[in-house]
């Protein structure tokens, strides 16, 4: 199949969470199956950064006209060693010449023309197929940054060449929608912004696709026009059609149910190996996890935490905001420290208040709590090999990919059980041999309590919790049936299309 994947990140160009990740292993995956994929990303300075300029070769101009005046772009063709798809770089000096797709650094706070940047993106889409000659069976639109190209090839000013094109949006976190303006009571500002957007009001006017209480909602115009919905587990496709997981998008993903499929993601196994991971200093395996041992020396070392190998680690690895249950951990952690025989390690950044209550609690348990405010690739796989355990109260969690690390790396994953962590993680039991981690229901600090001591409770019992390290290890979510579950959801999308313009 001919395939136009367009994400805002990818590994290894640019990286801000999961999506990346999941961009950069599908990509791959259904290259490797045979199909022509092409990625589109923004050549944010990162990206650019990372491919030098023979691995880049312009192939197009663009204009397009928005509310203030013509916006000018450059499509350029790239190639990584090592992954099959091909990728097209949009150039853009007003949009994308910044460090990061979603936050400028300088603020802390989201880039004040997300809008109009994401517009651009997603006409650019139509653009680029256009400077290509090409017109593709899918276009894969993934979050609300691309969702606006679902709506405008199905718009009156569609290109007709592009009207067998299906559409298929993967939403991967529903609680950020891009909805503008930001603030509730500014909704008097939605025509100017409409204007400078350049696509007209048809889309948005009479309760149009783009229209949410007063204000352009860029997910929901996706959602309601794509042909096909997909969600990274099967679990998160039934919580977003809830009224408090579908964050006032709940009855519109109802009334599209039958449009709607959960795919839980895979891993990428060649970047995620501890048997071959060039990033963590001991490389093991399920037969002989001895390296494991030495990994975790190695992180409590280079976490100045006491050389205490014998007490149980915990691990982090997220970005810090109330999605990941901070609050709840905030409750239960300064009482879990003083009295229990554990050591945690977090490494993130994210909201203020978060950062901040770590470092606190930092400071008053230093030899019990280390915690790193940064993104850091090799730190982060340190953790995921030197823990015995990894961490992940989120409230909710649309799939989750740490916890499937943590299987691959021997590091008991406990969770709470939503979204792709209920999904992929189940209550080990010492006596059937059962399960494969440590999930808590109800999100109540109680229940996280009670996880963490079911957690040391089990590491105590050192000959059924190395059994379990040994079995986790072998649980295989590498990408080859995820794979398969896209052809199968891009065939549908397809067979919808073509019923469509028939009917
Ligand atoms: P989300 O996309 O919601 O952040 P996921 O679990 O899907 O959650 O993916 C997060 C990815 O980002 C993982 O690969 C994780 O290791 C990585 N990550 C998150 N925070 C950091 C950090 N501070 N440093 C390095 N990697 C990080
Ligand atoms: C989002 C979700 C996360 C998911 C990732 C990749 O960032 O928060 O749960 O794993 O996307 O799909």
């Amino acid at each position: 199949m001919d395939v136009l994947y367009a994400s805002c990140e990818m590994v290894p160009l640019v990286k801000v969470g999961g999506l990346a990740d999941v961009a950069g292993a599908l990509t791959h995956a259904l290259t490797d199956r045979g199909h022509r994929v092409r990625a589109l990303l923004p050549l944010y300075e990162p990206v650019r950064e990372r491919l030098s300029a023979h691995e880049m070769e312009a192939i197009g101009e663009l204009t397009i006209e928005m509310g203030d005046g013509p916006v000018r772009g450059r499509v350029h063709r790239g190639r990584l060693p090592e992954h099959g798809a091909e990728l097209l770089l949009l150039e853009c000096a007003r949009f994308f010449d910044r460090p990061d797709p979603y936050v400028d650094p300088a603020t802390g706070r989201a880039w004040p023309d997300a809008l109009l940047s994401h517009t651009f993106l997603c006409r650019g889409v139509l653009e680029v197929c256009r400077i290509l000659d090409w017109a593709p069976e899918i276009v894969h639109l993934n979050d609300h940054q691309t969702a606006l190209a679902a709506a405008l090839l199905r718009g009156k000013n569609a290109p007709p060449a592009l009207r067998q094109t299906a559409t298929l949006l993967s939403i991967h976190n529903l609680g950020y929608q891009g909805i503008f303006p930001e603030d509730p009571v500014a909704s008097g500002e939605v025509p100017r912004l409409l204007t400078e957007m350049g696509i007209g009001e048809a889309l948005y006017r009479g309760g149009g696709p783009l229209a949410f209480h007063g204000r352009i909602n860029l997910m929901k115009a996706g959602l309601q026009l794509a042909d096909l919905i997909t969600t990274v587990s099967p679990t998160y496709a039934r919580e977003i059609q809830t009224d408090e997981l579908g964050f006032g998008l709940g009855g519109l993903l109802r009334a599209r149910a039958d449009r709607l499929v959960g795919i839980l993601n895979g891993i990428d196994t060649t970047r995620w190996d501890p048997l071959r991971d060039p990033l963590i200093p001991h490389n093991y395996g399920p037969s002989d996890f001895r390296g494991k041992e030495r990994n975790k020396v190695r992180l409590l070392e280079t976490m100045h935490l006491p050389p205490e190998p014998r007490v149980p680690l915990f691990g982090i690895v997220s970005r810090l905001v109330d999605q990941k249950g901070f609050d709840l951990l905030g409750e239960v952690l300064e009482s879990a420290l003083d009295v229990l025989d554990l050591r945690l390690v977090v490494l993130g950044t994210g909201q203020r208040e978060h950062e901040e209550c770590l470092q606190a609690l930092a400071r008053r348990f230093p030899d019990r709590l280390a915690v790193v405010i940064g993104f850091d690739e090799p730190l982060a796989h340190l953790i995921e090999a030197g823990s015995d355990f990894f961490l992940m109260p989120a409230r909710y969690e649309p799939c989750g990919l740490n916890q499937m690390y943590s299987l691959r790396y021997g590091t008991v994953p406990v969770v709470h059980a939503t979204g792709g962590l209920a999904d992929t993680v189940e209550e080990f039991v010492v006596h059937t041999g059962r399960g494969n981690g440590i999930v808590f229901d109800a999100y109540t600090p109680q229940a996280l309590r009670a996880a963490i001591e079911r957690a040391l409770a089990l590491y105590r019992r050192t000959r059924a919790f190395k059994r379990l390290v040994a079995q986790i290890m072998r649980i295989d979510h590498s990408w080859g049936r995820a794979a398969e579950a896209h052809e199968g959801a891009y065939a549908r999308a397809r067979a919808l299309r073509t019923a469509e313009l028939e009917g």
